[in-house]
């Protein structure tokens, strides 16, 4: 069904790509116990960051895992309207998000978290309204996820822009929870109102971006300086030939153009959507850069080679290269379409992950097409260990010769990955898209080593966040046995593998990183970008028939 890039698609045209988000924010405006929960919420996640890479690397690693866990233990007293909590970037007027989304965490009488869906949690609702009665919305809001853990999320598009504000609603039967009714004060913007905000750092603020990447840092190391004019006459040859994936962009004014080099630029509409989308929030600093949208990275020259290596922006990074990474275009598209186009998305999968960890089947489970040998071989160790392992090949492009051995196996629902306690991750032809949707889940994640990484993995701690493998698997069935034996430190490694995806994989963060990127890459500029020959306009999509009033300083500069 899913995400992995792999040339098949360009013989088939593409499809179910499968999308999500997560959330959380900084909130300015709201009350303050809303805030402390969110600054707490992100203190804790780090500390608990902390914890758990002090507990891989020092000895008595047990005793803190039980400690963790017994801090945990579910509350029994009925729910508080009152001391639940409520927090997130969708209570911010000025977070323009295509889905907006916030959370709750359900706390009982006795002042403790649930950590399992209360009982009564159905009671809990959203309602979301425009302050004024004079202005119509037009707001997506469906029912709140219930996330298994005592936590809700909750999801709302909007489809128009609101110039009073909103009122959102948290109720626990008839009565408030938390600080509700939040107000958020308008102008309250919908995705596609063209309205950047002019001050970057207003901007990052609001998004609370944090201060620093480490990816984006050290992807910028073998690039102080950017030569426009160098790059202009090196990557149409180097990339641009008849196999090639480069498009070109440049942005000026906040308007993008750009153009295709080589044969096998579809998947621009994914750097398109993404790029407008930036630049209805915020104002771009005028850029000229080149996007690789096929699978493998392509900056294979070293810092001191003669000459040297290219800042060519790719999403999927390896070992061996030196390109610039960007958030996938499946984790960004994903992100663009929740709740319209898309249904396993970064933020619906938080509602959907299964049976709780103890009802969960004790098997190692993949599903996936052909695309790497070792998935073929996870195939054959699952044959010969069904007892361990349940693993299928869903569809043939480059093994044909194997189906009539392995057989293929039916599609299964993304969701439904996660009856099975132990998700095997393999690469795909890079890096496994997939990877980020099922650290979101409540399984425990086995992934395969790899060279290939995406934009967040560096945040990320094998043993802490998940189970590494050997890449020839060799070592597979000894980790699932094992982790059968140990099952209580598997089931905190999983909670901490989802605790790190909810914090990473935010939508707002991906606009940080975009942004990032962006800024980064223009800072080295040695000349002015330039709309070169051939470039066409790229147009903001039309939104005509919604009401979008910008109310921020429209760009002073001459059109050019
Ligand atoms: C309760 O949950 C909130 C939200 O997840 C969190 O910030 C807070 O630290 C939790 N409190 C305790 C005592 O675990
Ligand atoms: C496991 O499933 C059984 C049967 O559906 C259910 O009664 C039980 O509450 C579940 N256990 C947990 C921990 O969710």
């Amino acid at each position: 069904m899913f995400f992995e890039s792999e040339w098949s698609r360009r013989a088939t045209f593409f499809l179910p790509l499968v999308m999500l988000l997560l959330p959380r924010r900084r909130e300015r405006d709201q009350a303050g116990r809303m805030r402390s929960g969110f600054l707490q919420g992100a203190l804790l996640g780090r500390r608990l960051l902390l914890l758990l890479r002090a507990a891989v690397f020092l000895a008595p690693w047990r005793s803190l895992w039980e400690a963790a866990a017994a801090a945990e233990s579910p509350s029994s007293a009925a729910v508080s309207a009152e001391r639940s909590l409520v927090w997130g970037p969708g209570l911010r007027a000025e977070l323009t998000l295509p889905v907006r989304y916030f959370f709750l965490q359900a706390v009982g009488r006795d002042g403790r978290n649930f950590t399992r869906s209360p009982p009564g949690g159905s009671q809990f609702k959203v309602i979301i309204k425009p302050i004024s009665p004079k202005e119509a919305a037009q707001i997506h809001a469906p029912r709140l996820l219930d996330r298994n853990d005592g936590s809700f999320l909750m999801r709302y598009r909007m489809y128009s822009s609101v110039r009073e504000g909103l009122t959102v609603e948290v109720l626990y039967g008839d009565v408030h929870v938390a600080q509700s009714p939040y107000i958020l004060k308008g102008p309250v913007y919908h995705e596609y109102c063209e309205c950047p905000e002019e001050n970057a750092q207003i901007w990052e603020k609001s998004h609370s971006c944090p201060l620093e990447e480490p990816q984006i840092t050290e992807d910028f190391v073998p690039f102080p300086s950017i030569d426009l004019q160098q790059m202009f006459k090196e990557v149409p040859p180097r990339f641009g030939s008849k196999m090639g994936a480069m498009v070109h962009y440049t942005i000026i004014n906040n308007h993008v153009y750009r153009r295709s080099l080589g044969k096998y630029t579809d998947f621009k509409m994914f750097s398109d959507e993404m790029l407008l989308s930036l630049a209805r929030k915020v104002r771009i600093p005028d850029v000229e850069f080149y996007i690789n949208v096929g699978d493998w990275p392509v900056e294979h020259r070293k810092v001191n080679d003669t000459p040297g290596p290219l800042p060519i922006i790719s999403w999927c990074g390896s070992a061996d290269s030196l390109d610039i990474v960007l958030p996938t275009y499946d984790v960004t598209h994903s992100t663009l379409e929740t709740l319209r186009g898309v249904t396993n998305d970064l933020l619906s999968i938080q509602g959907n992950t299964g049976p709780s960890w103890d009802n969960k089947t004790e098997q190692g489970f993949f599903r996936g097409r052909d695309s790497r040998e070792e998935r073929l071989q996870l195939v054959e160790l699952s044959k010969d260990n069904p007892e361990l392992l349940d693993a299928g090949i869903t569809g043939y492009f480059f093994f044909r010769e194997k189906e009539k051995e392995l057989g293929k196996a039916p599609l299964v629902g993304f969701f439904d990955f996660f009856k099975y306690k132990y998700q095997v991750s393999l690469d795909g032809t890079v890096a496994a898209y997939r990877f980020p949707y099922l650290l979101l889940g409540d399984s425990l994640v086995i992934k395969q080593a790899s060279q290939y990484y995406e934009h967040f993995y560096k945040e990320l701690v094998p043993w802490s966040h998940y189970v590494p493998t050997e890449r020839n698997l060799e070592d597979l069935l000894e980790k699932i046995r094992w982790a059968k034996e140990n099952d209580e430190k598997m089931r905190q490694i999983a909670k901490a593998g989802q605790l790190v995806a909810r914090e990473l994989l935010q939508p707002h963060r991906f606009y940080c990183y975009y942004f990032r990127v962006l800024q980064q890459y223009a800072e080295r500029q040695a000349s002015k970008p330039e709309i070169r020959d051939g470039m066409e306009f790229v147009p903001q999509p039309d939104d005509r028939t919604a009401i979008c009033d910008c109310q921020k300083r429209k760009p002073v500069r001459e059109e050019l």
